[in-house]
């Protein structure tokens, strides 16, 4: 089929926390070919594997040190070879990270680049010369905090890396990093790699005159727009399709922060023969405080009508100029249930509810390894955070520049950190969850034993199942693929409630997203003519007149 994208589902693997095959407490390939039945009994179409290239690990494989060679963590190049092929004997294609915006200061081009001004690889990377007094080019900081730039004996001069500072950014105004990255980017497609998502895609084209952020509070470093979208971003996504993605039958997903609708309609037009679809952040964003010196470690509280907002806004203003990528979860973001939601007395319905709300909107969903099963936060003492972002927070904001009280610090990261999604995989109730039978390498979430696959298939009305059921509604419902999108009630604080219409029907889709109970009569004019239950997550709903209980959710054919 022309487009397969459209009514694919994907589920991504973080394979460090997936399945780990030979007792050394890290997931792995040969973990991942073990649960390929499961995924096939799931149904989702497409995987999306984050890195598994060598690297030195320092942000868990998003700085790769070698594009051709598999991380011995994970396996062998052999291994990934028959992970492919297995993979598509299961009826499943994969797509690859394709982390380009930086590699690891352990890549040879690094190792080569900081030797000399002058070699073949001198200007494989972004090096500036220190202002006059010494200091940093500009005052451009990391996402991991601090500084942007970091000064090169080796070299003298500062590089850029908008990432931890062994994650050195490259220089795409380079031709020869571009060709270097579009060879390796065909070595992995003729192994049978079905398609790409792409690190940071959107920031891989800065502006050549490194121009100063406005100081407008007495910070030193600041972050945002210098780091995304720059003059010559589509120049180089067009090219790339250009020289390798239009040769291959694959999918395409950008990840785009800092993207609006506008600039995703840029990206994923077909005419523009750029990507398939983005990843936007707008969503993910709304319970942030924009431009607090904490970042996204000042909370604001959620309201559901800034949710609808934003992620209608998305649905209305791709609608037939572009193609939305749907997704809640990633291995960067917490558990939505915990996050906007009920973990406890209401996990499952909530779960089910989030799950409808997503997966009946236009676009490709994303199904993030846990999430089928109501995978919940985690809440462990700061020590024991693993991930690099939290542990530079702690420093820089807590430590150092003293913004943030400890408890709130803690509390923000039970509630944001990315740590709550890389716990590793609950498959059954036994010691380590079935993940291992060495010592994980991360702390495993203290609910295993309630929340767990092997329960979940046991159960037939469990979170599962009712995923299954959505994947294969995607499949089979034309509308939920081509179908218009309507917002309902925007106002309304509790009920996220759209339609979808197409030239031969239309559906309602209905949560309510609370822990009360709420009445439907805001929403009965719009049902008259049929009332045909596609989904629902309580089994006795039979139309629209009943009140809806605690995350009650569920789709209905109306005409
Ligand atoms: C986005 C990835 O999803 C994240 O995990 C990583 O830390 C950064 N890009 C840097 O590669």
């Amino acid at each position: 089929m022309k487009d397969w994208w459209k009514n694919s589902v994907v589920y991504q693997i973080y394979p460090r926390s997936f399945k780990d095959s030979n007792g050394d407490g890290f997931g792995d390939l040969q973990g991942i070919i073990e649960k390929l039945p499961y995924l096939q009994n799931l149904g989702i179409d497409v995987i999306w594997l984050s890195p598994v290239f060598d690297s030195p690990q320092d942000d868990n494989g998003y700085d790769i040190s070698d594009y051709r060679k598999i991380y011995a963590g994970f396996g062998s190049n052999e291994d990934m070879d028959e992970l492919i092929g297995k993979a598509h004997e299961h009826g499943i294609k994969i797509i690859l990270d394709l982390v380009v915006n930086h590699t690891s200061d352990e890549h040879a081009w690094f190792v080569e680049s900081r030797k000399s001004k002058d070699s073949k690889y001198s200007d494989y990377y972004i090096w500036k010369d220190p202002k006059a007094d010494g200091s940093e080019p500009n005052n451009w900081g990391s996402s991991f905090c601090g500084s942007a730039w970091e000064y090169d004996e080796e070299r003298g001069q500062y590089y850029l890396h908008f990432y931890s500072r062994k994650q050195p950014d490259l220089n795409w105004e380079n031709e020869t990093v571009r060709k270097e990255i579009y060879d390796l980017m065909k070595f992995w497609m003729d192994k049978g790699a079905d398609g790409w998502r792409m690190d940071v895609i959107a920031s891989i084209s800065k502006d050549q005159s490194f121009p100063d952020y406005p100081k407008t509070d007495g910070r030193k470093y600041y972050t945002g727009k210098y780091h995304s979208n720059g003059p010559r971003l589509h120049e180089f996504i067009h090219e790339m399709n250009r020289e390798v993605l239009s040769k291959y039958d694959c999918m395409t997903v950008g990840e785009a922060p800092g993207s609006t609708p506008e600039v995703a309609r840029l990206f994923t037009d077909p005419e523009r023969e750029e990507l398939n679809m983005i990843f936007t952040f707008e969503h993910m964003n709304i319970d942030r405080i924009p431009g607090s010196v904490n970042r996204k470690w000042e909370l604001k509280p959620f309201d559901l009508r800034d949710l609808k907002r934003v992620m209608s806004e998305w649905q209305n203003k791709l609608y037939n100029k572009g193609w939305n990528a749907l997704y809640f979860e990633n291995h960067d973001q917490p558990r939505v249930i915990s996050r906007w939601g009920n973990d406890t007395t209401y996990r499952e319905e909530c779960a089910k509810a989030y799950a409808t709300v997503l997966h009946g909107m236009q676009g490709t969903p994303y199904v993030y390894q846990g999430e089928e099963i109501g995978m919940t936060n985690v809440q462990f003492p700061l020590e024991e955070y693993e991930d690099i972002e939290v542990r530079n927070a702690y420093q820089d904001l807590v430590v150092k520049n003293k913004t943030i009280s400890e408890d709130d610090f803690r509390k923000a990261v039970w509630n944001k950190s990315r740590d709550n999604a890389r716990v590793p995989m609950q498959w059954d109730d036994s010691e380590n969850a079935g993940f291992t039978t060495g010592k994980p390498w991360f702390r495993l979430s203290d609910r295993y034993q309630e929340i767990n696959v092997k329960k979940a298939l046991e159960k037939n009305d469990s979170v599962f199942y009712y995923y299954k059921d959505l994947i294969c509604l995607r499949h089979e419902e034309e509308l939920l693929t081509e179908g218009d999108y309507q917002l309902l009630l925007p106002e309304d604080e509790k009920i996220f409630a759209y339609l979808r219409t197409s030239d031969k029907e239309q559906w309602i889709v209905v949560a309510n997203l609370s822990e009360d109970t709420v009445s439907t009569e805001g929403l009965a004019k719009y049902v008259s003519d049929k009332e045909d239950i596609k989904i629902a997550n309580y089994k006795d709903r039979t139309g629209i007149k009943a009140d809806l209980r605690p995350y009650e959710a569920f789709m209905m054919r109306i005409r």
